[in-house]
């Protein structure tokens, strides 16, 4: 039976606004997932894509005297679209809840938990923040002036609604969600996230409002189109409307590739993928996420970037800067995925110079220098290995393994720290064995090639274990160290194999993989 594809996926994001690097973010942390896992030879699906609907959206256009329709059109085209090319992000599809394929899924799915009995209508009276597109619980309000009463997360104030609407029976799932959770704990991550969900459905669930009256700008309900379709229920269908839910022609194609292997979130929207979500597929009879992943925010003066409090900054401002792959590391090494982050110039900066072009980026031009000038710009044939130079092999053995368990734990940051505590070993062995010293000794040329060797293989092993996180850095520095097939095809199961650049191929000193960049002021 061939294997199924591993499923990754990226929250949909409002096309209320361009995206700032929060969402960058997310949209980095799963291209460096799904393409490690393509280095495990896997055939990996990784779907992003934008939250079309809802009042924020509608409103946004409206401010704009744009038709909705019109206004996503154009946001998708000139901002969320290009933003996956500046950030050389490798989705496999993207999809927009306004296209047809979602609109027929979504309405197709309610109608089955219509069919079953899991929806009724009722009245709903309570307060809706319109910037989170949510129904708010008394635990998520601050009492503001008079009686106002503001959302916690963006600081603004919520609106009473009283609508007549049609419900879905969350309660009813609370007992089988419960023992779901319990069989699998690893089926929210981090742990944290995890007890913060238990507790929540342990608290108890209402059921919840699953249309809008007032809104207009949605996917309607087929038995009542005086309603769409809440704008959070429509959204977490992308996952399966995406892959062919709700298309008869592509039955075999949604059972390849359903359940999602890995849900992508931020903090904020764990409830709706950790609650919600899965109890609606519980009532759709469908399987469930393997795993839910809440990441943390990305903070400005201690708080949520975003555009509602004006702090968010666009992905290209740093990019610009720095180049694409630099913005990839510093978000996937600098910040603990599941934690809370903070931006700054000063700390980019630093790292960036520390890391990249004082750490692997002297690394590559030292050691390509050292082969243009001592072996006329070919990979040397080693002699024997003595015990430094295996020690370098353990310890190359010793970085994949650890690298790969945190990668494939979603822990980036370990995960490149292995990889950088090799590079700097491999810049401590040069310091030790002196090449430049060697070079000035007829008789320690066999020694020489072999110190140069085992450099040029570290390259080797370095590139394939960066590839991930910063894909065009590792593909010229492929191509400088002469080696043979393409970047794409070398697996981590194979990395730490020892020997594999051939002897006498071309190297190339290019420019410098990271140039030095002056501070911002
Ligand atoms: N449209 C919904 C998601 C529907 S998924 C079925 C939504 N969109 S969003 O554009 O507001 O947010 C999308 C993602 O970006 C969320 O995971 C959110 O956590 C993330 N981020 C938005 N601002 C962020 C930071 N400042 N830092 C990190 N991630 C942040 O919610």
């Amino acid at each position: 039976m061939p294997q199924k594809s591993f499923y990754v996926t990226t929250p949909i994001y409002y096309v209320n606004d361009a995206p700032h690097i929060g969402h960058a973010y997310t949209s980095v942390a799963g291209d460096v997932i799904t393409r490690w896992h393509r280095q495990h030879g896997e055939s990996v699906i990784y779907l992003t894509g934008t939250d079309e609907h809802g009042t924020k959206v509608a409103s946004k256009a409206e401010a704009n005297d744009m038709a909705p329709q019109d206004w996503v059109d154009k946001l998708v085209a000139e901002h969320w679209k290009p933003v996956l090319e500046t950030l050389n992000v490798a989705n496999d599809d993207f999809i927009r809840t306004t296209q047809k394929r979602h609109r027929r899924g979504v309405q197709k799915f309610w109608e089955v938990l219509k069919e079953q009995g899991f929806v009724y209508q009722a009245d709903y009276n309570g307060p809706y923040c319109v910037a989170c597109e949510e129904f708010k619980l008394p635990g998520d309000l601050l009492e503001g002036e008079g009686d106002e009463l503001i959302c916690k997360v963006h600081g603004k104030p919520v609106q009473l609604l009283n609508e007549k609407n049609w419900f879905f029976k969350l309660q009813g799932f609370q007992e089988q969600l419960i023992e779901h959770y319990e069989r699998h704990p690893t089926a929210i991550a981090p742990a944290s996230a995890y007890n913060e969900v238990l507790s929540f459905i342990r608290s108890g669930l209402s059921d919840v409002s699953m249309s809008r009256e007032s809104v207009d700008w949605g996917v309607r309900l087929p038995w009542d189109p005086e309603q769409v379709v809440y704008v959070w229920f429509d959204a977490l269908l992308n996952y399966i409307t995406a892959i062919g839910y709700g298309d008869s022609q592509a039955e075999d194609a949604f059972a390849d590739i359903w359940p999602a292997d890995i849900h992508l979130v931020g903090k904020d929207i764990l409830r709706f993928h950790a609650v919600f979500w899965p109890a609606m597929l519980m009532a759709a009879g469908l399987p469930l996420p393997k795993q839910v992943f809440a990441h943390g925010w990305l903070l400005v003066g201690g708080e949520k970037m975003s555009k509602t409090k004006l702090t968010g900054i666009a992905p290209n401002q740093i990019s610009d800067h720095f180049g694409v792959d630099a913005f990839r590391y510093y978000f996937m090494a600098a910040i603990n995925f599941g934690a809370d982050g903070s931006f700054s110039w000063e700390d980019m900066h630093d790292r960036y110079h520390a890391d990249l072009a004082n750490g692997l980026g002297n690394l590559a031009s030292r050691s390509l220098a050292m082969v243009t000038k001592y072996f006329d710009g070919r990979v040397p044939q080693p002699g024997s290995y003595t015990n430094a130079d295996l020690a370098l092999q353990d310890e190359l053995v010793e970085a994949v393994a650890n690298a790969d368990a945190a990668m494939l734990r979603l822990d980036f940051s370990t995960g490149i720290a292995r990889v950088r505590g090799y590079v700097e070993s491999v810049n401590g062995y040069i310091t030790e064995q002196e090449p430049w010293k060697l070079a000035k000794d007829e008789s320690k040329q066999t020694r020489l090639a072999t110190v140069l060797y085992c450099v040029m293989e570290s390259l080797r092993a370095i590139a394939v274990l960066y590839a991930a996180v910063m894909p065009e850095a590792c593909e010229r520095l492929w191509a400088d160290i002469g080696a043979s097939g393409k970047l794409s095809d070398q697996t981590i199961e194979q990395v730490d194999r020892w020997g594999q650049l051939e002897p006498g191929a071309s190297v190339s000193k290019g420019p410098a993989l990271f140039p030095r960049i002056d501070k911002v002021t």
